[in-house]
Protein backbone atom coordinates (compact mmCIF):
# COMPACT_ATOMS: atom_id res chain seq x y z
CA UNK A 1 0.00 0.00 0.00
CA UNK A 2 1.65 3.26 -1.18
CA UNK A 3 0.81 6.28 1.05
CA UNK A 4 1.51 9.93 0.78
CA UNK A 5 2.82 11.44 4.25
CA UNK A 6 6.36 12.80 3.91
CA UNK A 7 8.55 13.17 0.44
CA UNK A 8 10.88 10.77 2.08
CA UNK A 9 8.42 7.83 0.94
CA UNK A 10 8.92 8.95 -2.60
CA UNK A 11 12.21 7.63 -4.51
CA UNK A 12 13.22 10.49 -7.32
CA UNK A 13 11.80 7.99 -9.93
CA UNK A 14 8.27 8.62 -8.64
CA UNK A 15 8.26 11.96 -8.38
CA UNK A 16 9.71 12.26 -12.02
CA UNK A 17 6.51 9.87 -13.17
CA UNK A 18 4.25 11.99 -11.18
CA UNK A 19 5.60 15.18 -13.24
CA UNK A 20 5.23 13.77 -16.26
CA UNK A 21 1.70 12.44 -15.72
CA UNK A 22 0.94 15.55 -14.19
CA UNK A 23 2.28 17.17 -16.77
CA UNK A 24 0.20 14.91 -19.56
CA UNK A 25 -3.07 15.63 -18.04
CA UNK A 26 -2.37 19.60 -17.76
CA UNK A 27 -1.79 19.81 -21.62
CA UNK A 28 -4.90 17.61 -22.09
CA UNK A 29 -6.85 19.85 -19.97
CA UNK A 30 -5.70 23.08 -21.75
CA UNK A 31 -6.82 21.37 -24.85
CA UNK A 32 -10.41 20.25 -22.98
CA UNK A 33 -9.69 17.10 -22.38
CA UNK A 34 -11.14 15.44 -18.79
CA UNK A 35 -9.14 12.04 -19.12
CA UNK A 36 -12.01 9.72 -16.88
CA UNK A 37 -8.83 7.63 -15.54
CA UNK A 38 -10.48 6.84 -11.78
CA UNK A 39 -13.99 5.87 -12.74
CA UNK A 40 -16.28 5.70 -9.95
CA UNK A 41 -13.55 6.41 -6.70
CA UNK A 42 -14.35 7.82 -4.35
CA UNK A 43 -11.93 10.01 -1.98
CA UNK A 44 -12.76 11.06 1.11
CA UNK A 45 -10.99 14.22 2.64
CA UNK A 46 -10.87 14.77 6.33
CA UNK A 47 -9.86 18.67 7.32
CA UNK A 48 -9.37 19.84 10.47
CA UNK A 49 -8.00 22.98 9.77
CA UNK A 50 -9.25 25.46 7.09
CA UNK A 51 -8.04 25.30 3.44
CA UNK A 52 -8.67 27.00 -0.03
CA UNK A 53 -6.27 25.49 -2.11
CA UNK A 54 -5.94 21.61 -1.11
CA UNK A 55 -9.25 21.13 -0.43
CA UNK A 56 -10.70 22.57 -3.83
CA UNK A 57 -8.01 21.59 -5.90
CA UNK A 58 -8.30 18.00 -5.22
CA UNK A 59 -12.06 17.56 -5.20
CA UNK A 60 -11.79 19.29 -8.79
CA UNK A 61 -8.86 17.07 -9.57
CA UNK A 62 -10.81 13.99 -9.12
CA UNK A 63 -13.69 15.00 -10.71
CA UNK A 64 -11.91 15.34 -13.66
CA UNK A 65 -10.87 11.95 -13.81
CA UNK A 66 -14.37 10.70 -13.76
CA UNK A 67 -14.49 10.10 -9.63
CA UNK A 68 -16.08 11.83 -6.52
CA UNK A 69 -15.46 13.13 -3.04
CA UNK A 70 -16.67 13.17 0.18
CA UNK A 71 -15.78 16.17 2.69
CA UNK A 72 -15.86 14.94 5.73
CA UNK A 73 -16.90 17.35 8.39
CA UNK A 74 -16.67 17.03 12.38
CA UNK A 75 -19.43 14.96 12.27
CA UNK A 76 -17.46 11.71 11.23
CA UNK A 77 -15.50 12.03 14.67
CA UNK A 78 -12.35 12.24 13.63
CA UNK A 79 -9.82 11.36 16.33
CA UNK A 80 -12.93 11.79 18.88
CA UNK A 81 -15.72 9.03 18.62
CA UNK A 82 -13.52 5.78 18.11
CA UNK A 83 -9.97 4.38 18.08
CA UNK A 84 -7.83 5.18 14.92
CA UNK A 85 -7.50 1.32 13.85
CA UNK A 86 -11.24 1.24 13.90
CA UNK A 87 -11.85 4.59 12.13
CA UNK A 88 -9.49 3.72 9.00
CA UNK A 89 -10.65 0.19 8.61
CA UNK A 90 -14.29 0.82 8.44
CA UNK A 91 -13.49 4.30 5.92
CA UNK A 92 -11.10 2.00 3.75
CA UNK A 93 -13.81 -0.13 3.04
CA UNK A 94 -15.84 2.86 1.65
CA UNK A 95 -13.34 4.75 0.01
CA UNK A 96 -10.20 4.41 -2.56
CA UNK A 97 -8.32 6.98 -1.39
CA UNK A 98 -7.74 9.72 1.73
CA UNK A 99 -6.86 13.48 2.13
CA UNK A 100 -5.90 14.31 5.39
CA UNK A 101 -5.08 17.81 6.81
CA UNK A 102 -4.60 17.75 10.53
CA UNK A 103 -2.33 19.15 13.01
CA UNK A 104 -0.14 16.25 14.76
CA UNK A 105 1.53 14.27 12.21
CA UNK A 106 0.91 10.96 14.23
CA UNK A 107 -2.68 11.43 13.36
CA UNK A 108 -1.99 10.67 9.57
CA UNK A 109 0.47 8.22 10.58
CA UNK A 110 -2.38 6.23 12.65
CA UNK A 111 -4.47 6.77 9.61
CA UNK A 112 -2.05 5.30 7.32
CA UNK A 113 -1.34 2.41 9.88
CA UNK A 114 -4.14 0.67 9.55
CA UNK A 115 -5.78 2.02 5.88
CA UNK A 116 -5.80 -0.38 3.55
CA UNK A 117 -6.81 2.13 0.78
CA UNK A 118 -3.92 5.22 0.23
CA UNK A 119 -3.66 7.85 2.59
CA UNK A 120 -2.61 11.20 1.37
CA UNK A 121 -0.84 13.75 3.54
CA UNK A 122 -3.02 17.29 3.18
CA UNK A 123 -0.52 19.48 5.59
CA UNK A 124 0.21 18.58 9.30
CA UNK A 125 2.21 20.40 11.60
CA UNK A 126 5.69 18.88 10.11
CA UNK A 127 4.77 18.22 6.71
CA UNK A 128 2.74 19.42 3.00
CA UNK A 129 3.86 16.81 0.57
CA UNK A 130 1.14 17.81 -1.87
CA UNK A 131 2.37 21.71 -1.74
CA UNK A 132 6.09 20.92 -2.06
CA UNK A 133 5.65 18.38 -5.04
CA UNK A 134 3.36 21.04 -6.99
CA UNK A 135 6.35 24.29 -6.25
CA UNK A 136 9.17 21.78 -7.90
CA UNK A 137 6.55 20.83 -10.64
CA UNK A 138 5.62 24.89 -11.02
CA UNK A 139 9.85 25.48 -10.80
CA UNK A 140 10.83 22.87 -13.36
CA UNK A 141 8.01 24.78 -15.76
CA UNK A 142 9.63 27.93 -15.54
CA UNK A 143 13.63 26.86 -15.19
CA UNK A 144 13.27 23.53 -16.93
CA UNK A 145 15.66 20.27 -15.89
CA UNK A 146 16.21 21.40 -11.78
CA UNK A 147 19.24 19.17 -10.87
CA UNK A 148 22.38 21.10 -9.68
CA UNK A 149 20.37 24.52 -9.22
CA UNK A 150 18.99 26.46 -6.07
CA UNK A 151 16.51 27.19 -4.35
CA UNK A 152 16.02 29.70 -1.72
CA UNK A 153 13.68 29.97 1.07
CA UNK A 154 13.31 32.71 3.28
CA UNK A 155 10.91 32.17 6.53
CA UNK A 156 10.37 29.82 8.56
CA UNK A 157 11.37 26.14 8.64
CA UNK A 158 7.97 24.72 9.18
CA UNK A 159 6.23 21.90 7.66
CA UNK A 160 5.85 23.55 3.76
CA UNK A 161 9.90 24.26 4.45
CA UNK A 162 10.94 20.84 5.34
CA UNK A 163 9.01 18.92 2.42
CA UNK A 164 10.67 21.91 0.02
CA UNK A 165 14.27 20.52 1.30
CA UNK A 166 13.06 16.70 1.13
CA UNK A 167 11.93 17.38 -2.59
CA UNK A 168 14.54 19.14 -3.16
CA UNK A 169 16.81 16.59 -1.81
CA UNK A 170 15.43 13.90 -4.19
CA UNK A 171 15.38 16.16 -7.11
CA UNK A 172 19.45 17.21 -7.02
CA UNK A 173 18.35 20.82 -5.96
CA UNK A 174 20.19 22.79 -3.49
CA UNK A 175 17.56 24.37 -0.64
CA UNK A 176 19.67 27.76 1.16
CA UNK A 177 17.41 28.55 3.74
CA UNK A 178 17.59 32.01 5.80
CA UNK A 179 15.82 32.02 9.18
CA UNK A 180 16.38 33.05 12.46
CA UNK A 181 18.58 31.00 14.02
CA UNK A 182 15.90 29.49 16.08
CA UNK A 183 13.59 28.77 13.54
CA UNK A 184 16.10 27.10 11.22
CA UNK A 185 15.76 22.96 10.74
CA UNK A 186 15.83 21.30 13.78
CA UNK A 187 18.42 18.26 14.57
CA UNK A 188 16.18 15.97 14.35
CA UNK A 189 14.98 16.36 10.61
CA UNK A 190 18.15 17.26 9.41
CA UNK A 191 19.79 13.64 10.86
CA UNK A 192 16.96 12.17 8.90
CA UNK A 193 17.23 14.06 5.75
CA UNK A 194 20.77 13.51 5.39
CA UNK A 195 20.14 9.53 6.19
CA UNK A 196 16.88 9.05 4.03
CA UNK A 197 18.21 11.46 1.28
CA UNK A 198 22.01 11.73 1.23
CA UNK A 199 22.64 13.55 -1.61
CA UNK A 200 20.61 16.43 -0.23
CA UNK A 201 21.99 19.53 -0.01
CA UNK A 202 20.80 22.43 2.74
CA UNK A 203 22.49 25.01 3.68
CA UNK A 204 21.49 27.22 6.97
CA UNK A 205 22.34 30.56 7.25
CA UNK A 206 20.76 34.19 8.77
CA UNK A 207 21.50 36.19 5.93
CA UNK A 208 18.71 36.53 3.80
CA UNK A 209 20.79 37.94 0.67
CA UNK A 210 23.67 34.97 0.99
CA UNK A 211 20.52 32.77 0.51
CA UNK A 212 18.84 34.06 -2.30
CA UNK A 213 22.11 34.45 -4.74
CA UNK A 214 21.81 32.67 -7.67
CA UNK A 215 18.93 30.95 -6.67
CA UNK A 216 16.49 30.00 -9.31
CA UNK A 217 13.28 30.44 -6.81
CA UNK A 218 13.11 32.52 -4.31
CA UNK A 219 10.32 30.92 -1.82
CA UNK A 220 8.76 32.06 1.47
CA UNK A 221 5.42 31.35 3.66
CA UNK A 222 3.92 32.75 6.78
CA UNK A 223 6.09 33.49 9.59
CA UNK A 224 2.53 32.30 11.74
CA UNK A 225 1.69 29.08 10.38
CA UNK A 226 -1.52 27.74 11.45
CA UNK A 227 -1.60 26.82 15.07
CA UNK A 228 0.94 28.98 16.29
CA UNK A 229 -1.46 32.26 16.86
CA UNK A 230 -0.19 32.30 20.40
CA UNK A 231 3.35 33.05 19.32
CA UNK A 232 2.52 35.58 16.63
CA UNK A 233 3.72 38.92 18.49
CA UNK A 234 7.25 36.81 18.96
CA UNK A 235 7.34 35.15 15.88
CA UNK A 236 6.68 39.11 13.95
CA UNK A 237 9.29 40.24 15.76
CA UNK A 238 11.79 38.15 15.23
CA UNK A 239 11.35 37.58 11.41
CA UNK A 240 10.63 41.41 10.56
CA UNK A 241 14.32 41.38 8.81
CA UNK A 242 13.11 38.31 6.59
CA UNK A 243 10.68 39.99 4.52
CA UNK A 244 10.78 39.37 0.50
CA UNK A 245 10.71 42.68 -0.96
CA UNK A 246 12.10 44.65 -3.94
CA UNK A 247 15.51 44.86 -1.84
CA UNK A 248 16.22 41.36 -1.51
CA UNK A 249 15.05 40.46 -4.65
CA UNK A 250 17.75 42.53 -6.42
CA UNK A 251 19.97 40.25 -4.70
CA UNK A 252 18.54 37.92 -6.95
CA UNK A 253 19.22 36.60 -10.24
CA UNK A 254 16.42 38.89 -12.58
CA UNK A 255 15.02 35.06 -14.19
CA UNK A 256 14.34 34.24 -10.53
CA UNK A 257 11.48 33.52 -9.64
CA UNK A 258 9.03 34.77 -6.69
CA UNK A 259 7.13 31.08 -4.99
CA UNK A 260 4.60 31.44 -2.54
CA UNK A 261 2.09 28.38 -1.12
CA UNK A 262 -0.58 30.58 -0.05
CA UNK A 263 -2.65 31.94 1.71
CA UNK A 264 -0.22 34.93 2.19
CA UNK A 265 -0.11 37.73 4.56
CA UNK A 266 0.94 40.85 2.30
CA UNK A 267 2.97 43.30 4.04
CA UNK A 268 4.56 40.57 6.45
CA UNK A 269 6.73 37.94 4.61
CA UNK A 270 6.45 39.62 1.31
CA UNK A 271 5.25 42.98 0.17
CA UNK A 272 2.51 43.94 -2.71
CA UNK A 273 5.13 45.12 -5.08
CA UNK A 274 6.83 41.22 -5.25
CA UNK A 275 4.10 38.95 -4.67
CA UNK A 276 2.17 40.88 -7.63
CA UNK A 277 5.44 42.01 -9.95
CA UNK A 278 6.29 39.95 -13.39
CA UNK A 279 8.59 37.38 -11.52
CA UNK A 280 5.91 36.25 -9.15
CA UNK A 281 4.34 32.75 -10.22
CA UNK A 282 1.81 32.51 -6.94
CA UNK A 283 -1.08 32.34 -9.32
CA UNK A 284 0.18 29.57 -11.44
CA UNK A 285 1.95 27.61 -8.61
CA UNK A 286 -1.56 27.68 -7.15
CA UNK A 287 -3.33 26.14 -10.21
CA UNK A 288 -0.72 23.46 -10.37
CA UNK A 289 -2.06 21.81 -6.85
CA UNK A 290 -4.73 20.58 -9.25
CA UNK A 291 -2.49 19.22 -11.77
CA UNK A 292 0.15 17.71 -10.04
CA UNK A 293 -2.71 16.05 -7.61
CA UNK A 294 -4.24 14.97 -10.42
CA UNK A 295 -1.00 13.32 -11.13
CA UNK A 296 -0.45 12.23 -7.67
CA UNK A 297 -4.06 10.39 -7.31
CA UNK A 298 -3.55 8.89 -10.84
CA UNK A 299 -0.07 7.54 -10.03
CA UNK A 300 -1.50 6.24 -6.03
CA UNK A 301 -4.49 4.78 -7.84
CA UNK A 302 -2.59 2.90 -10.57
CA UNK A 303 -4.84 4.87 -13.40
CA UNK A 304 -3.34 3.12 -16.81
CA UNK A 305 -1.57 6.25 -18.07
N1 LIG B 1 -1.19 26.23 0.12
C1 LIG B 1 -2.23 25.60 0.71
O1 LIG B 1 -2.15 24.43 1.14
O2 LIG B 1 -3.37 26.34 0.75
P1 LIG B 1 -4.68 26.00 1.58
O3 LIG B 1 -4.33 26.11 3.02
O4 LIG B 1 -5.68 27.02 1.13
O5 LIG B 1 -5.11 24.59 1.23
N1 LIG C 1 2.83 26.86 6.94
C1 LIG C 1 1.45 27.15 6.68
C2 LIG C 1 1.05 26.62 5.34
C3 LIG C 1 -0.36 26.85 4.92
C4 LIG C 1 -0.67 26.30 3.57
C5 LIG C 1 0.57 26.57 7.78
O1 LIG C 1 0.84 25.45 8.22
O2 LIG C 1 -0.35 27.25 8.22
Amino acid sequence: MKHLLTLFELSTADIERVFAISKDLKAKLARGIREPLLPGRVMAMIFEKQSLRTRVSFETGMAHLGGSSLFLGQDVGFGKRESAADFSQVLSQYVDVIVCRTNAHAKVEDLAKYATVPVINGLTDSAHPCQALTDLFTLEEVHGKLAGKRLAYVGDANNVAKSLAVCCGKLGVEFAIAAPAKYQFDDAFLAQLKHEVPQSKVTQTTRPADAVKGAVGIYTDVWVSMGQEAEEVERKKEFSPYQINAALMKQAPASAIFLHCLPARRGEEVTDDVIDSPQSAVIPQAGNRMHVQKGLLAWLLGAKV
